[in-house]
């Protein structure tokens, strides 16, 4: 079998086209013009951290959106960070607020952050992330404010790909709070409160401490790999015809490669996101998404 290619990059480009719809749609219905301005918080310099925060300002701007980015050094210290935070929650011109993950750690100057007290600063109204405690409660209970991202960007892929996950079995390996976590909780939901009709599903969540992981992952109609280690996943792990959705992003040398040894997997699925091109693009569309939906959730 040799598997559908499934482009990601096509499917981000028909939502960030809706979303600026949106943008106008808004516009026509407020009595006075608001642009959606979504601050985005990058502290200290590294280089990946840096690329992703310029495609969502470049992102934010062809949507119609206002993107303004805050540089901050690697030794701002955890109050200068709170501090900044307050003032973007206070500020009405920005509707959606993003703090660039991961910060830096102790070392180069800083003494480092504590990651959840900086997410617990953000106003679950901006929280475009979908990371506040408020924003995972509200989709673990079935009626999200926020979809997280890229298990969004995920999940919209199947949808607008004719993919059903209603009573497959679906593993996910990797239990991460931005991906595994809500990814798992998003498609073994009821209905479609979590993105559309994709819903049902009887899902594993793997890890690295899961005996047999070959065995488990063999099991899965659908493979959805998010552990952050290159090329993982190897063909002989994946059932004859499961679709396979590969959330890692890894340089190898000057390459970027997946969670999957794609050209084994590709084998053996009936459908594979390709690294780069697959999940990636989508998780930005729906960052986009969130910041019109904040913006609503404010104004209307
Ligand atoms: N770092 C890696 N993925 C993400 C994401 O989805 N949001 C933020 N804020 N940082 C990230």
């Amino acid at each position: 079998m040799t598997a559908e290619i499934l482009d990601g990059k096509r499917i981000a480009a028909e939502i960030r086209e809706e979303v600026a719809q949106a943008v106008k749609k808004l516009q026509l219905e407020l009595t006075r013009k608001v642009v959606p301005c979504l601050a985005a918080v990058l502290v200290g310099e590294d280089p990946a951290s840096q690329v992703y925060v310029r495609n969502k300002q470049r992102a934010c701007e062809k949507a119609g959106i206002e993107g303004r980015t805050h540089r901050l050094p690697a030794d701002t210290s955890q109050t200068q960070l709170l501090e900044l935070i307050g003032q973007l929650n206070e500020d009405v011109s920005v509707n959606g607020i993003l703090v660039q993950l991961p910060l830096p750690s102790a070392g180069n100057g800083g003494a480092g952050f504590d990651e959840r007290a900086v997410l617990d600063a953000v106003d679950p109204l901006k929280d475009v992330d979908a990371f506040s405690p408020v924003n995972v409660g509200l989709l673990m209970q079935g009626r999200p404010r926020f979809l997280p991202c890229t298990p969004h960007g995920i999940v919209q892929l199947l949808h607008r790909c004719n993919i059903s996950v209603a009573g497959k079995h679906v593993v996910v390996v990797g239990r991460s709070d931005i991906v595994g976590k809500p990814m798992a909780m998003m498609l073994a939901q009821r209905d479609g409160s979590c993105g559309r009709e994709v819903a049902n599903a009887t899902v594993t969540i793997a890890h690295s401490r899961t005996a047999n992981l070959a065995e488990v992952c063999q099991s899965a109609d659908c493979l959805i790999a998010a552990v952050g280690v290159p090329e993982m996943i190897k063909g002989n792990m994946v059932k004859p015809g499961a679709v396979v959705i590969d959330v890692g992003i890894n340089r190898v040398g000057d390459k970027l490669v997946g969670d999957v040894a794609f050209a084994e997997a590709a084998e053996v699925a009936s459908a594979i996101t390709p690294v780069p091109g697959g999940v990636g693009p989508l998780t930005i569309a729906m960052l986009l998404h969130n910041t019109v939906l904040a913006t609503r959730l404010q104004h209307v």
